[in-house]
This record gives structure tokens, C-alpha cells and sequence, in this order.
């Protein structure tokens, strides 16, 4: 008979690094992962260490093993120290959750050289980083991997406030498809996942940025979304972590390229 193998089923121990896993999507994908059965290594910027702390213990509590490495995916070194780490304490690398990222509302024409640069050393530069560096460890390891980058719907209507942000993330999915197409040789497949609107730090941050151009009350700007999605309600970050759950587990093994929408029908590809 044949059988399919679930996350779950998996009895050989396996680890992954989620980036910017201290709260929001990242740490819903982190526990969801330790829920499948992987060990984790939780990343965060220095300034989030109790935040990184405390979603270790809860993969502890889990079951699994947890490691916390502080550091800033925008730089390749600190990328690096990352997988070390990891790959230390927690074995040979699976699984990396390429998912930090920041996000910046305003007219194109407003933005500054400054922001824009910090922009892309986060969302482009920490993708690239993330993807060349857990490469690079699966081919020493001689083992298939796989890598999933956090993208975003793209052409929906907050694009007109966050153009720049929306270019970072388009760019991931090319990059995403890059990756790919030179990784699968060595069976190591590239996805993105593209969450909708999600209850998290960072959208209450683009809703504050959005009301003050706009002079809709906290909150508001999230909530005017929800008459555009098919499912009739905003998202929250355990959706994200379902999909990046099959993207990381044996039932995707022949999906590599691809940066797939969990936005309920916000838009359609
Ligand atoms: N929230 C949404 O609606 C939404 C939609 C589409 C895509 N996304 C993407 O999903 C990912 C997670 O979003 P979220 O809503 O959980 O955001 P969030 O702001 O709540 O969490 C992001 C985490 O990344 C960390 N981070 C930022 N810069 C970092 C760096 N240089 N190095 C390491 N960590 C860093 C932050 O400290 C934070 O803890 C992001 O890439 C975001 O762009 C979010």
C-alpha cells in the first residue's frame, strides 16, 4: 500500500531557522514547525532578545529543542554566525524561513535615500543573504533543503502607500525563482509564501502610517480590507504558518519557484 508522509509522521530529527521570529508570522511559523517535529532555531534583532527568549521556551514546551541567535539578517556575517549556530546545537540544516522584513508607508516620490536603502538591506539584502548562506549549508551537508521567503501579495490596493515595500517583495519573488532554478540541481527547492492582511506589529504600524495621510482612526485601514477578501475576514499569522508548514514539509517535494498567496482571496494569481 502506499502511504503519503505527513510533517507529523516523520520520525528522524530535523531543524530549521525562521528569521524574525520573535513575534508576528515568524514566530507562528516557528512553533508550527516545532508543532511538525522540527528542532528551532529562533532569530531576531538584538533589541527583541526576550521576545526571541520566549518563543524558544515555547518550542521547549513543545517538545522540541529551541535555539535563540540575535542578529541582523542585512548582514551576511551575522547570516552565517546564524546557520554555526544552528547547525551546533540543533544538527544539520532542513528548513530556512527567510522572514524578516520591515515595512514603509508613503508616496514613492517621498521616500528617502536612507529609507529606501534600509528597505532593501532588510527585505532583498537579508532574503539573498538567507538564501546563499542555507545553500551553501545544504550542499555541504550533501542533503536537500528547502528555503521559503516571506513575499506579499503584490497590485493589491495598499500597493499606492507602499510602493517601495512592494518592490522589496517583488523582488523576492524573482529571486525566489533565481534561487530555484540554480538550487534544484542539488534537489534544494525555493518558494515564497505571500501573506494577505495580518494581524500583527507591523500592520498596526502601517495602519497608524496610512491614517495619518489619510485620516482614517487606528485601525480602520486594517478593517477596510475585509470587504475585498473572498473569506470575508483579515488574516492571522497561523495562516501563513499553514502554508509555510506544506512548504516545508516531504508533500511539496516537487514545488520549487513558486511564491504562493495565503490572503483569502484577496487576489488572484
Ligand atoms: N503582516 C502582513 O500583513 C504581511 C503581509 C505580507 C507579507 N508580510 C511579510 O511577512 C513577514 C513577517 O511579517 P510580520 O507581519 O510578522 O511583521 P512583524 O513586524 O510583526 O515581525 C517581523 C519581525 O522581523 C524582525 N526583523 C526586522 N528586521 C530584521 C532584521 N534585519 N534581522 C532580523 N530580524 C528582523 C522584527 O524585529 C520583527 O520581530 C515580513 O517579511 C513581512 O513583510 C507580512
Amino acid at each position: 500500500m502506499r502511504r503519503f508522509l505527513t510533517n507529523t509522521a516523520q520520525s528522524n530529527p530535523r531543524s530549521a531557522i525562521v528569521t524574525g521570529a520573535g513575534r508576528g508570522i515568524g514566530r507562528a511559523i516557528a512553533l508550527r514547525l516545532a508543532q511538525d517535529g522540527f528542532d528551532i532555531c529562533v532569530n531576531d534583532l538584538d533589541k527583541n532578545v526576550e521576545d526571541v527568549n520566549s518563543v524558544v521556551k515555547e518550542i521547549q514546551l513543545l517538545g522540541r529543542s529551541g535555539v535563540a541567535f540575535c542578529g541582523d539578517v542585512s548582514s551576511m556575517a551575522s547570516v552565517e554566525e546564524m546557520i554555526a549556530t544552528s547547525v551546533t546545537a540543533l544538527g544539520p540544516l532542513n528548513v530556512m524561513v527567510a522572514n524578516a522584513g520591515i515595512a514603509q508607508v508613503g508616496w514613492p516620490m517621498d521616500i528617502t535615500e536612507a529609507n529606501m536603502r534600509k528597505l532593501f538591506e532588510v527585505n532583498v539584502f537579508g532574503v539573498v543573504n538567507s538564501n546563499i548562506a542555507a545553500g551553501q549549508q545544504f550542499i555541504k551537508q550533501g542533503t536537500k533543503g528547502k528555503i521559503l521567503n516571506a513575499a506579499s501579495g503584490v497590485s493589491f490596493k495598499a500597493d499606492a502607500l507602499l510602493p517601495m515595500y512592494s518592490a522589496s517583495k517583488a523582488a523576492v519573488r524573482s529571486l525566489t525563482q533565481s534561487f530555484a532554478t540554480e538550487l534544484g540541481r542539488h534537489g534544494i527547492t525555493v518558494n515564497g509564501y505571500a501573506p494577505g492582511i495580518v494581524q500583527s506589529a507591523m500592520w498596526k504600524h502601517i495602519d497608524a502610517e496610512l491614517g495619518k495621510i489619510n485620516g482614517l482612526p487606528q485601525g480602520e485601514n486594517f478593517n477596510s480590507f475585509t470587504k475585498n477578501i473572498a473569506l470575508r475576514r483579515t488574516s492571522v499569522p497561523e495562516d501563513a504558518a499553514k502554508l509555510v508548514s506544506y512548504l516545508a514539509g516531504p508533500d511539496s517535494d516537487y514545488v520549487t519557484g513558486q511564491t504562493i498567496l495565503v490572503d483569502g482571496g484577496l487576489v488572484f494569481s
